[in-house]
């Protein structure tokens, strides 16, 4: 019945409110009853113990019948009622001809004037009384002149009136009420709305996601857990996006980049095949092929370490490092290839310093630097790796003075697969994902890389580690 939660709430609102407002009017309407009725009942009783003082009164000859018989009158028309003043002997109550004469021998009246004359004070609500034609009121009260029983005071009040009253106040009430759940209507209408829109607009985004296609920010301003869930929902959504894009782009690079080895590898082998090349130039294409799939090898090798540290899927085991002696270890590792190129290489970082940070980590961010500026300086170039240091950072500067980065490929060197065409067409053994694994490195070890180049001129690579 309720498949939707717009639905559910406006339901439930709904019939909160007028349970609520049902609920309080009748109790409203209950309590006016009865405040009316007590209200009735206290005027009738002090018009009794009126009645009777009066009788009293006249007893002590301190006023004439006709004054007391005004005064009852004046009472009785202002509380409606009827005012019985009756003098009973117990025999003439027995033969009831007085009652007769009054018009006062219904049934109820004879009984409760029995225990009037008893001495009993008598309220009745709701007795029904042939001689008014309607529902009566009776009050009864012991008559006393000079502390003895003489007779009663019977007053006798048709509730028509009050009942009329309290129907005409009833009518107010339940038209207060109906018109308090009609207001409340449109509240619970855009209330619920406001709820469950945002989770419809969610649902939706999400499904159309599901299928691939591309969805706009749910705008949703509200500070509570759906304003909340809206920004988490967008944050997903912009992440799944961009992890779709760099799904894609890698997928589109990667395959690119396998293309090329794998073609020659195909090329030479087909060479091979079909006879044209000379058995004895055979060994030379195996070598070429030999070359490309070490490649290939550290193609992929490299794309699982980036990979992995893109994923998070890498676990640092951070230590206090020397980072003098680091340095120089990785320094010792390159001996032979600056040999090789007559490079000159300085450690001239400060052998104060430590950093904290994952040693292996370190040294390959360190290895994919320094081989970058062997890579790419001429013949008899210098390589220096200095230091600087704050209270919270230090600072690593790999310099060189080969061939330069140029301006515009300076802000796209971290990429992956980026290589600059110079390099390019003169290197095929490069993947272009050195400094991008680099980037990843420093970053998760909480630090920071960038460049400074000058075409011609040299490279300087800074990274900064925590101390
Ligand atoms: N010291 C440098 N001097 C001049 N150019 C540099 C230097 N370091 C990096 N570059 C440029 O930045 C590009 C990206 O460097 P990166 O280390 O990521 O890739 P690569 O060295 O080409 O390949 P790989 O390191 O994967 O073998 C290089 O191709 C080169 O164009
Ligand atoms: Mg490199």
């Amino acid at each position: 019945m309720f498949k939707s939660i717009f639905r559910r709430l406006l339901f439930t609102y709904l019939l909160i409110t007028i349970f609520v407002i049902t609920s309080m009017t009748l109790i409203v309407a209950s309590i006016y009853k009865t405040t009316v009725f007590e209200q009735k009942r206290d005027n009738l009783e002090s018009v009794a113990q009126r009645a009777n003082r009066l009788t009293q009164d006249l007893y002590a000859q301190n006023i004439s019948e006709k004054e007391l018989d005004s005064a009852i009158n004046a009472m009785g028309y202002s509380t409606e009622s009827v005012i019985y003043i009756l003098k009973i002997d117990k025999q003439l109550f027995e033969k009831q001809e007085e009652l007769l004469l009054s018009g006062l021998n219904e049934e109820f009246i004879v009984q409760d004037l029995m225990l009037v004359l008893e001495g009993q004070r008598v309220y009745r609500e709701k007795l029904y009384s042939e001689g008014f034609g309607t529902y009566v009121l009776l009050i009864g009260y012991p008559l006393i002149i000079n502390r003895t029983i003489e007779g009663a005071i019977l007053l006798l009040c048709p509730i028509s009136n009050i009942n009329q009253n309290i129907a005409h106040m009833n009518l107010i009430i339940w038209s207060v009420a109906v018109a308090m759940i009609l207001v409340s209507v449109p509240f619970i209408y855009l209330n619920s709305m406001r709820i469950s829109n945002p989770i419809k607009e969610m649902e939706a985004a999400a499904r159309k996601m599901a299928t691939g296609e591309l969805v706009d920010h749910t705008l949703i301003a509200s500070n509570d857990e759906i304003g909340r869930l809206s920004i988490s929902f967008n944050d997903m959504k912009d992440q799944l996006e961009k992890t779709e894009i760099m799904r894609r782009e890698l997928v589109a690079d990667v395959s690119h980049e396998l293309r090329t080895p794998l073609t020659s590898i195909n090329g030479f082998v087909q060479g091979i095949i079909d006879g044209i090349i000379e058995p004895e130039d055979h060994r030379e294409y195996m070598l070429l092929v030999q070359e490309e799939t070490k490649r290939l090898i550290r193609l992929t090798s490299d794309l699982l370490d980036l990979a992995k540290l893109q994923s998070g899927g890498i676990e640092l085991h951070k230590e206090h490092l020397h980072l003098f002696t680091l340095v120089e270890g990785v320094l010792t590792e390159f001996g032979n290839q600056a040999t090789n190129k007559k490079l000159q290489m300085t450690n001239q970082v400060s052998s104060q310093l430590y950093v904290t940070a994952d040693p292996s980590a370190l040294k390959q961010v360190l290895i994919n630097i320094i081989s970058n500026a062997i890579k790419y300086s001429s013949e008899e170039g210098q390589i220096s790796i200095d230091s600087e240091h704050d209270i919270n950072n230090v600072r690593l500067v790999v310099s060189d003075n080969g061939i330069g980065i140029s301006e515009q490929d300076l802000p796209y060197i971290f990429e992956k697969f980026y290589r600059s065409d110079r390099v390019r067409n003169t290197d095929d053994k490069s993947t272009g994902l050195g400094l991008s694994i680099a980037k990843n490195l420093v970053e998760l070890n909480g630090g920071t890389i960038w460049t400074e180049s000058i075409e011609g001129k040299g490279t300087s690579i800074i990274f900064t580690l925590p101390v």
